[in-house]
Parts: C-alpha cells; structure tokens; sequence
C-alpha cells in the first residue's frame, strides 16, 4: 500500500507574513490527518517562516526549484544543501512553468534530481503533456521521454527515494482537471514505463501525484482511483481551509 502524499505547492504566492497567518489556521485543521504525508512548496523567502511555524507539527516543507552545482557564481540559484539546512525535506522538481517559462530541459531535470538526492531531500519530479500534445495524441510519447530523459537518468537505488507528479499542463490553474479516468491513465502508463525502465518492483511503490486543477470538491474523486497516490496542488492550497480539506479528501 502506497501512502498518499497531498504537497502544496504555492509559486510566487505569500510572504512571510502570509506563511505565519497560513500555517496558524492549517496546522491545527490537519493536526489528525495521520493517513497521508503533507507537504507545502512556499517561495524560498518564505521557507523558513514555514519551517519555524511547522516545527512539531508532521507538516514538511519544500523547496519549488534547485540548482545542481553545491556552490559557485549562478546568481538567484539555490543549492540542494541550501535547502535542506533550511529545513527543507522536500523539492519540486521540472514543474511545467519551469520547462516552460524558465526553459527547463529533462536533463536538467535529471541533474537537479540527482543533486537534490544527494543532499538527502526528497524530489517530486514533475511531468505531464500540453493539451497541443495530447491533442495530438502524444501524451505517451512526451511522458515517457520526460521520465526516462529525466528522472530516467539515476540508479535504481535513487530512483526508488523519489516521488513523482503527473501534471497535464491543459489542467493547471485552468479549472480544467483531468477526470479521475484520464488521470489514472496516465499514471497506470507512467508506472509500466518504470517497469521496464528500473523493474516492476520500483513500479509498484513509486508514488506518483496528480497534479493540475485538484480542489475540495474533486479530490474524492481523484483518490478513488487506486493509480493515484496524492495531489499535487497549486492554487487551492492557498486558503488553509481549501487546503485542509483537500488533506481530508486524500482520507
Ligand atoms: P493548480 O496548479 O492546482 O493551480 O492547477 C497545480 C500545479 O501547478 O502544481
């Protein structure tokens, strides 16, 4: 059994002050939910505050990106051990606004994953088509490359202490969330290419979140599908109460 993993992920949203007020009305909203992981991707500024307010709490925290090298002069990077100094367990990895926006390609995906596993954080790599691409009928063709040019890239060893998120990029921050069957057949998809990738094994216990368009109202929805380890969630996890009952959903 795969324990569900329901991560936040904030972008360029809340400042510190924001993270206090947020993490003051969510940690006691989700101070049962013993069933699932719980994680939040504040901005790097804010990572911090976020620590300190989820300290005794089973909330981790996350950085949104990393940089591969351990140090030098790449100005507005941040190294994996930067981040887990911080107090960073987790770090999201290749999301589509970095591919997109930022230019990201599957081997900086793969450089960015090994480093941060090297530094002892957990990666949550990220994948998923764009609707011109599943229009086109390749959504299979551009998860398999984004897997095995990316996370593809490490051992099996570290490939088994990584997480991944399904994201088809038509369903972010669009209100347009796959449905539960679309969703599952990416992930049923995602996992026979580990299969013969790395093994069956690696398969079976590879955790993979849907992410794109998650709220309070199809989370339920989304979890019954047994391909589904967990949410991914962008805007919805803004509001703590949102968030919170995203968190119950994932029960
Ligand atoms: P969304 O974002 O929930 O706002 O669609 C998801 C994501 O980008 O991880």
């Amino acid at each position: 059994m795969r324990r569900r993993v329901i991560a936040g992920n904030w972008k360029m949203y809340k400042t510190i002050a924001d993270t206090r007020a947020f993490f003051a009305a969510f940690s006691p909203m989700v101070a049962d939910a013993n069933y699932c992981d719980i994680v939040v991707a504040p901005p790097f500024p804010s990572i911090a505050a976020a620590v300190e307010s989820t300290r005794n709490t089973k909330i981790s925290i996350a950085g949104q990106n990393v940089y591969w090298e351990k140090e030098g002069a790449f100005t507005g990077e941040v190294s994996p051990a930067m981040l887990k100094q911080a107090g960073c367990r987790y770090v999201i990895i290749g999301h589509s606004e970095r591919r997109q926006i930022f230019g990201e390609t599957d081997e900086m995906v793969a450089k960015k994953t090994k480093a941060a596993l090297a530094a002892g954080l957990t990666p949550i790599v990220c994948v998923g088509e764009t609707l011109a691409e599943r229009e086109a009928g390749h959504t299979e063709r551009v998860c398999e490359a984004q897997l095995s040019n990316g996370p593809g890239a490490l051992t099996a060893e570290e490939f088994s202490r990584i997480l991944m998120a399904y994201e088809p990029v038509w369903a972010i921050g669009t209100g347009r969330t796959a449905t539960p069957e679309i969703a599952a057949a990416s992930h049923r998809y995602l996992r026979q290419c580990v299969a013969r990738r790395f093994s069956p094994e690696l398969a079976a216990t590879l955790r993979i979140l849907y992410g794109g368009s998650v709220k309070p109202d199809n989370i339920q929805g989304l979890m019954a599908q047994e391909e589904l380890d967990g949410a991914l969630v962008g805007g919805a996890s803004l509001d703590a109460k949102s968030f919170a009952s995203i968190v119950s959903g994932a029960m």
